[in-house]
């Protein structure tokens, strides 16, 4: 089998690519995959430290964690900005061939802004997930749109780019990406927004050529177990640090869609719910 890459992208930051990153990682894990985490965020490091933070935690309390193989890579010290960029990209390309020879699946977490790290990383996805936060500040940075018709007027730089990096697949190995876009953080009430980003999402996704997935709703969850390097999918394991709410069952089934989405079968099977709710 071949090694497939989901790589994490949005130009926009604090949109939601680490955090989901994490849950595709553990899931794939939880699933049997053999999975490697390449971290282009490395200034920032959100994914390492979550996984650092993982490992720590398995040890202190002996806990029988699945652990990828995970590796970040630093801006190249290269002054010459095309030497730089071909550095940088070749460096992408290392890591990936080895990580391959291990593993069934990477994941690569992306910064939030432009630089040619991650648009080498881009340019390796089989599939790009692109988390966004359920709001037209975050739309307009993949695409603008016609507030009164939603007809797409015009490409932002971030799918320009992804265009751009279609094509540098394309022509490295006649590969094509599979784009994935998943709204993050939603309200479960506004439901006037919902619908208004509902239509202009459907608009631009027939301009720009991804899929939408199912994304998450706002939950603690989904932030609070970063400190231990745990996320819901490990709570089954680990009792005693979280009981499962009716909340989290809902979020359990959210990752479960968006990796169904992704092409991965069922990852885990339904836990029992606390008696609390
Ligand atoms: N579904 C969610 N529910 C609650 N909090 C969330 C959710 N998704 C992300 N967060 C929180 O939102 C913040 C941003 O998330 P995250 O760091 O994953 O975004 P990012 O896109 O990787 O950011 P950056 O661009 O800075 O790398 C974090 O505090 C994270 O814990
Ligand atoms: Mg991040």
């Amino acid at each position: 089998m071949s090694t497939t890459v989901i790589v994490l992208g949005n130009e926009k930051g604090g949109t939601g690519k680490s955090t989901t990153a994490m849950h595709i990682i553990v899931g794939l894990l939880r699933e049997g995959y053999a999975v490697g985490a390449i971290d282009l965020d490395a200034r920032q490091g959100t994914l390492t430290r979550y996984f650092d933070n993982r490992v720590a935690y398995a040890e202190k309390t002996g806990m029988n964690l699945p652990q990828p193989v995970y590796r970040s890579i630093q801006r190249s010290e290269l002054r010459d900005k095309v030497l730089a960029t071909e550095d940088e990209r070749q460096q992408v390309q290392n890591l990936v061939d080895d990580i391959s020879r291990h593993c069934d699946i990477i994941v690569i977490d992306t910064p939030g802004s432009d630089n040619p790290l991650s648009r080498a990383g881009h340019s390796f996805a089989d599939i790009l997930v692109t988390p966004m936060n359920d709001s037209f500040v975050d739309l307009d940075l993949l695409g603008h749109i016609d507030p009164d018709t939603n007809a797409v007027r015009a490409l932002s730089s971030y799918s320009e780019m992804v265009w751009d990096q279609k094509k540098s697949r394309a022509l490295r190995d006649g590969g094509s990406i599979d784009w994935v876009v998943m709204r993050n953080r939603l309200a479960t009430l506004d439901t006037k927004n919902k619908r208004n980003m509902d239509a202009a999402l459907e608009a631009l996704s027939e301009r720009l050529a991804f899929r939408l997935a199912h994304g998450f709703s706002e939950r603690v969850i989904f932030r609070e177990l970063f400190l231990k390097g745990l996320t819901l999918l490990d709570v089954r394991e680990e009792r005693s640090a979280v009981e499962l709410t009716m909340s989290h069952v809902a979020a359990l089934q959210e990752v479960r869609n968006l990796l169904h989405a992704l092409g991965v079968p069922e990852v885990v099977a339904a836990p029992s719910v606390a008696a609390s709710g």
